[in-house]
């Protein structure tokens, strides 16, 4: 099968041929339509975080796909050849033909969404849904601020929060302003203008931190006693969150089905929706990666594959057609 390759740290990204997978018993080889890209990819891939995330080398990239279902495995009993599915997955390898991957985590996709936006929803929504309903304990009435809500996590966590009942309140730039709006922020503020802290006149009961550093430091001022600071990008100081009298923890994504088939749900009934930047063939995945590397300053920087400068300017997924 074709496949995109790391083959060492910091590596060029290697399009060859390569022996397609076979499976195990709870297993479903998935013949890969699509799929999308992530920060995560790059991480990995550039070897600054080999000591808690490391990867085997030669290693395929990717998290999240869509496709159908080509053979399963002997203890697989919810899925059956030809069905059209999407998950995310911890190990990557979808950058590939075809990807052998657990039962558990799949789901069916939406019939209402095309391939490439099937794809780019496992990973962002199940973060968010995770983040802010797992980890944050987000109730209908509650006020909850979302940083960075115009990214692709964001952006579900603005929809998913504002679905289940909850005032939300995003940063993000001002050009995104009126889009995060319209999923469902029912104020924004531009994180290059104002300190949030400054601006904010009432105390939240969640924050959901997909910023990280001195954006969750200030988060501390802004959260009621007794609420929640969850961050999916860096570990929350106990100290200072006991200090504050708050809750605080770094969360990780958890694939699970069962998660994705509720989110496929609302994306079916148009409670949802998936935002899909720009589509590109597998094989030029180096210059979707040169696309999202503006954002990764210190991926960029490490890596010897020349990751380019380009900064994003609009929101949604990059999203690779494999088949
Ligand atoms: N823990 C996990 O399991 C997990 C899972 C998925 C993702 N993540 C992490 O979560 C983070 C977000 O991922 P993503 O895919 O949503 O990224 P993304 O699509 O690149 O979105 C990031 C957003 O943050 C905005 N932003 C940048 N600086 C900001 C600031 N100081 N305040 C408010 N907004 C700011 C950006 O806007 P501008 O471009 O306009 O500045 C952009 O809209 C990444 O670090 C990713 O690695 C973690």
């Amino acid at each position: 099968m074709k496949a995109v390759r790391v083959l060492e740290y910091g590596g060029q990204l290697v399009f060859d041929n390569i022996a397609t997978p076979t499976i195990a018993r709870d297993e479903i080889l998935v013949k890969v339509k699509c799929t999308a890209v992530n920060h995560l990819d790059l991480v990995k891939a550039s070897g600054t975080v080999r000591q808690i995330l490391p990867i085997d080398l030669p290693w395929i990239p990717g998290h999240e796909f869509s496709g159908v279902v080509e053979q399963i495995g002997s203890d697989v009993t919810e899925y059956a050849p030809g069905d059209a599915v999407f998950a995310a997955n911890e190990t990557g390898g979808a950058y590939a033909e075809y990807l052998a991957v657990k039962q558990a985590v799949i789901a069916k996709k939406p019939a209402s969404l095309s391939f490439e936006e099937a794809a780019s929803v496992p990973v962002a929504s199940q973060t968010a849904w995770q983040g802010i309903f797992t980890h944050g304990h987000l109730e209908n009435g509650q006020t909850i601020l979302i940083h960075g809500g115009a990214g692709a996590v964001g952006a579900y966590a603005v929809q998913l929060a504002s679905h289940a009942g909850a005032t939300v309140i995003a940063t993000a730039s001002g050009h995104d302003e009126a889009y995060v709006k319209s999923i469902g922020a029912s104020r924004v503020i531009d994180y290059r203008e104002a300190p949030f802290e400054k601006v904010l006149q009432e105390k939240v009961d969640v924050v959901f931190d997909l910023i990280g550093g001195d954006t969750q430091q200030r988060s501390l001022l802004v959260l009621k006693e007794g609420g929640h600071l969850v961050s999916a990008v860096q570990p929350v100081s106990q100290e200072e969150a006991t200090r504050h009298r708050v809750s605080g923890e770094m969360m990780r994504l958890a694939p699970a089905g069962d998660v994705l088939a509720r989110i496929a749900r609302l994306l079916e009934e148009g409670t949802i929706r998936p935002d899909v930047a720009t589509v590109y063939a597998l094989q030029d995945a180096a210059q979707a990666w040169k696309d999202i590397a503006g954002n990764l300053p210190h991926v960029h920087e490490m890596s010897p594959s020349g990751l380019g400068a380009a900064r994003r300017t609009s929101h949604g997924k990059i999203v690779l057609r494999v088949a």
